[in-house]
């Protein structure tokens, strides 16, 4: 009531007041009557509308903490747009016919918690999970995370907030640690090349299998999988084979005969029951076959065992996740991947390589970036875009810790526990089927396993099950002289002393796959070994990258938001981060609430029925999504729908998941104003009417608003047997506004790592649940170890049955922070924001595209063609010299060559977005200047930028620049007290492709610089 009132003065105010007056009305109204209906309260105190006294109001409400405008300046940025309320602008901002209503998402639907309200519901649900000693093993084990690593990296968001390093002159602190990761396995495998991280082990193998099929030219469709290889591996095979149409055998590679048409063969080592065995006879035969070997292996154990490129591998693969990153129900996890030389080009996910600098300074970025799905579209054979850096940096970071002298004593010790059980265990009378091993027995107890599995419960105690005769075990570095002789405990059913224990004289690994090769030689490994030394080098790479800790980052469709300190708190307990995925599920009962809560709680704001928390990336839903997709027609007998329609303006990983999902893609146009070209849509889904399976949208769409025609799109395609998949990477714009089921769509992916403030860690993790309706439910993925997914599933798209489950914590907190009304309420201000800064930047810049009532969503596209034209003046010029503003360069030259994507998000304050739009106006005198002539087109402080400390001390004969230092690094005054160094000049992209560099510098090198 209170509301409603408020805002009928407003508009009374409106007609008869002068501007001046209206201001004032307007400022000094709370939020709640801002936002009209769907009021919220502010800073608690400062309204009355939620409680009837305000005194005992809650003063730590999540939404005014992550929400950026305040009331006041809600009202300011309405004001300047021409509206009395937020309703009013969304009204005019998000077509009438998709809107929903307001109690869709509410307080009602989702009732809000305090932050520390939340803490107590978390805590709750921790203690319902149980902290078993677990030694499951198959791939997951409970990893010890140095505390300098745990609080400097993981829990420090000047690591997890930054975004992929796409901008690398500000970006140089994790392009060095991954560079120091990509070392790493490719020192421990012995391989010729590695990339920074893939989403998990067994996404990484099915990477392997379809490389070597494209390897072979495509004629060799069989893939050949050793018995010994990890289930839920296998699992995620079986789904990528058969999009792909590949053969997949499982067999004993040591009998198997190989035909011609087989590409690979993937074998692992230690296998899964933890038995080594040498290969290279098995290698020798799959090469003179033309095929290649494909090894899934333990970064651990090669410190040990001879290593897979000593013995003839062309890919190697595997999780590094033992290297101080936490078990954590199943993630996140950074796989590795490392191949030979001959390979590299068709390698899969992002790598890291050196170039120089315009002052030949060396420096890192991006390298290879043509192999990538957004240029490589239908024609790529992986969809990685967002991967796990800040999990491959942690493990880097352990390696440089730990340093080869350490790894080899971590490994020692684990080898000899294990060697130490197993010779009790014979003593005892039982025997161990795997004669040779590194961590990893699997102990035959004839008709006695369960007796064992209950002694060990009774000390809580998981092993592996794997059948009423044999017991598994994996032992890790957190195993302690305790633990072993309870173990022995429970496998001789007597007490032993640890004093009776003592270190065994031999090893079980032999003498033929030991390793007699260095590793890690390189100085960053053998540096950094005490606390202070790491806790520096932590920080002296932090210090050169630009995060959210610094500036906004507004990438467009990134929607770099808020990443809470409240919502990342629980994710490090160890209640938590140490639940094996494969741990029975009644000790996961506080994860399986978390699942079902999130779940719910996507699906009331997607209007879907039903979610998959599996998929590890957006990417990784698109292709579950399309895989379910397929799974339904096949179940209706329509199998042969395969055309997939998509808009060229579409992200890249759409058409890459498409061709994975075994799919065939079909661009559909867009119009001049950026909207979807539904004639031509109309005409294709005839055109293909017998074949059609899907229609992928990004809505709003890629290029920043809400298309009238979004409704009208998903009927023609129901009409002619598709079904929608709606990318749901700008969720961010729709939340209690409209939802994808209202427009249209049947199943969406939701980038939690975008609208639900998972941080993007630099480059990943990430994760993209689906959500899907009803007839849709039974094909959702299952899980080979863990009951999950539909009655008619797909098999997995996951190693992990709930994906990178830890971080679902991070969403699931967000989610019941904010509540239903905040919820919408940061849509509503997101949405805001962007119209805002298009607002300010109108008359500056050419914005390409908005509705017809003048508004965008919740992004603006800028054009800059016009410098191009005028000064030769390019994208990057202008992203380059937003650097020297402290600011990150929003999205380039996507999707569209010659324009910026600017997304700002609802967290970012109104002082920020003036601060950004200041120093693109600025930039854009700057541009004047230059295409008046008074700059050279080729030597001006955009073509210069970023200027590095470096490029302003230069000596004065050689700063042959038309411009002052000055003007160089402080163009506008608030720098002065908030400079942001870049610590490279612009980076040449194209020497570093030609004289590929992928690894850190050798001693010899450090030496001779
Ligand atoms: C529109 C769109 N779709 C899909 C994706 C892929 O998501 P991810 O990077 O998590 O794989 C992105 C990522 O930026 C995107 O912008």
């Amino acid at each position: 009531m209170r509301c409603a009132r408020s805002l009928a003065v407003v508009a009374r105010a409106r007609r008869s007041s002068p501007p001046s007056l209206l201001r004032l009305s307007l400022a000094s109204l709370g939020r709640a009557q801002c936002f009209g209906q769907s009021g919220r309260s502010r800073r608690a105190l400062s309204t009355a509308a939620d409680y009837s006294h305000a005194v005992f109001a809650p003063l730590d409400t999540f939404a005014d903490r992550h929400i950026g405008p305040d009331a006041g300046e809600t009202a300011k940025m309405l004001e300047r747009l021409g509206y009395d309320s937020m309703d009013a602008f969304v009204d005019d901002t998000v077509p009438k016919h998709i809107r929903v209503a307001a109690t869709t998402v509410s307080n009602d639907s989702i009732p809000p918690l305090t932050e520390s309200e939340l803490l107590v519901r978390a805590k709750e649900l921790a203690a319902q999970n149980k902290v078993f000693r677990t030694y499951i093993g198959m791939g997951y084990h409970t990893a010890v995370v140095p505390p300098v690593i745990l609080r400097n990296v993981l829990e420090n968001p000047a690591w997890y907030t930054p975004y992929t390093p796409y901008q690398p002159e500000i970006a140089q602190g994790r392009l060095e640690s991954l560079v120091n990761f990509q070392t790493m396995v490719m020192s421990l495998t012995a391989m010729d090349i590695a990339n920074a991280s893939l989403l998990d082990e067994a996404t990484a193998a099915a990477e392997a299998m379809v490389m070597s099929y494209a390897v072979s030219g495509s004629k060799k469709r069989t893939f050949v999988v050793d018995r010994g290889v990890a289930p839920q591996t296998l699992a995620v095979l079986r789904t990528r084979a058969k999009g792909f149409g590949l053969n997949l055998v499982v067999a004993d590679v040591a009998t198997y005969e190989l035909t011609p048409d087989v590409s690979g063969v993937l074998v692992q080592y230690p296998d899964i029951n933890g038995q080594v065995t040498d290969y290279t006879a098995l290698a020798d035969k799959i090469h003179a076959n033309g095929s290649l070997l494909s090894v899934a292996t333990d970064l651990l154990a090669l410190t040990m065992l001879k290593p897979p490129g000593e013995w003839g591998a062309d890919i190697v693969l595997g999780n590094s996740a033992r290297f101080g990153v936490p078990a954590a129900y199943g993630g996140p996890h950074a796989a590795f991947f490392a191949c030979t030389n001959t390979l590299k080009r068709k390698m899969p996910g992002r790598l890291i390589g050196l170039s120089k600098d315009t002052m030949g300074q060396p420096a890192y970025r991006l390298a290879l970036q043509t192999r990538e799905q957004h240029i490589r579209r239908e024609k790529a054979t992986s969809n990685i875009c967002t991967a796990q850096a800040l999990l491959a940096n942690m493990a880097a970071m352990y390696a440089v810790y730990h340093g080869p002298t350490g790894l080899r004593a971590i490994a020692g010790k684990v080898h000899a526990f294990a060697q130490i059980v197993k010779d009790a265990v014979e003593s005892a009378g039982l025997t161990v089927a795997n004669p040779a091993f590194f961590d990893t027995l699997t102990v035959a107890a004839p008709g006695g396993a369960s007796a064992i599995h209950e002694r060990a419960a009774s000390l809580g105690i998981n092993l592996r099950r794997i059948d009423n005769d044999h017991v598994g075990l994996t032992l890790d570095e957190s195993v302690s002289l305790s633990d072993v002789t309870d173990l022995l405990a429970v496998f001789t059913g007597k007490e032993v002393s640890a004093s009776s224990l003592s270190p065994p004289s031999q090893t079980s690994i032999p003498s033929s796959l030991r390793r007699s090769s260095e590793f890690l030689p390189h100085p960053v490994f053998n540096t950094h070994h005490s606390e202070t030394e790491m806790m520096r080098y932590i920080f002296h790479l932090a210090s050169k990258d630009l995060g959210l800790v610094h500036a906004m980052i507004p990438l467009g469709s990134c929607t770099m938001k808020l990443n809470s300190t409240s919502s990342m708190i629980p994710l490090t307990w160890p209640e938590f981060s140490n639940i094996h995925p494969f741990a029975p599920t009644e000790q996961a009962a506080g994860y399986a609430r978390v699942v079902k809560e999130l779940s719910e709680d996507l699906c009331k704001i997607t209007g879907f029925y039903a979610a998959s928390l599996q998929p590890n990336s957006g990417a990784a839903g698109e292709y579950a999504g399309l895989c379910v997709i397929k799974a339904y027609h096949e179940s209706r007998g329509e199998g042969h729908r395969d055309v997939c329609l998509i808009p060229v303006s579409a992200h890249g990983t759409n058409p890459a998941s498409a061709i994975m999902a075994g799919m065939k893609v079909v661009s559909v146009k867009t119009m001049g104003d950026g909207s979807l070209d539904v004639s031509d849509l109309r005409a294709k889904a005839e055109q293909y009417k017998d074949k059609l399976a899907a229609f992928m949208i990004t809505y709003p769409s890629t290029f920043g608003v809400f298309e009238d025609g979004v409704t009208e799109a998903c009927k023609i395609i129901h009409e002619n047997g598709g079904q929608v998949y709606l990318d749901g990477a700008n969720l961010n714009a729709q939340v209690g506004v409209t939802n994808p089921a209202t427009c249209g769509g049947d199943v969406c992916h939701l980038n939690l790592h975008k609208t639900f403030a998972i941080p993007h860690g630099g480059g990943g993790p990430g994760v993209g649940p689906i959500c899907v309706a009803e007839h849709l439910a039974p094909f959702l993925p299952s899980h080979p170890l863990v009951a999950t997914g539909g009655d008619n599933a797909i098999e997995a798209v996951s190693a992990a049955p709930f994906g990178s489950a830890s971080i679902l914590l991070i969403s699931w907190a967000y989610v019941k922070m904010l509540g239903g009304r905040g919820l919408s309420d940061s849509s509503k201000t997101a949405l805001l924001n962007a119209n805002y800064m298009a607002e300010r930047l109108r008359g500056h810049y050419t914005l390409r595209y908005k509705n017809s009532k003048n508004r965008v969503a919740h992004e603006l596209l800028i054009d800059l063609a016009e410098f191009d034209k005028l000064a030769g003046l390019k994208v990057t010029d202008f992203a380059k010299r937003l650097q020297d503003f402290g600011f990150h360069p929003p999205t380039c030259s996507w999707p569209i060559s010659t324009c910026m994507l600017i997304e700002p998000t609802e967290s970012e304050s109104l002082e920020e977005l003036d601060r950004f739009c200041d120093a693109m106006i600025k930039i854009r005198e700057e541009a004047d200047a230059i295409i008046a002539g008074k700059q050279p087109k080729d030597n001006n402080v955009l073509k210069n930028a970023p200027h590095p400390i470096a490029a302003i001390t230069l000596p004065d004969s050689e700063w042959n620049r038309p411009y002052t230092r000055e003007q160089a690094v402080f163009p506008l005054p608030f720098l002065r007290q908030r400079k942001f160094w870049p610590t490279v000049a612009r980076i040449d992209d194209a020497y570093g492709d030609i004289n590929l560099v992928c690894e850190c510098p050798s001693v010899e090198e450090v030496a001779s610089n």
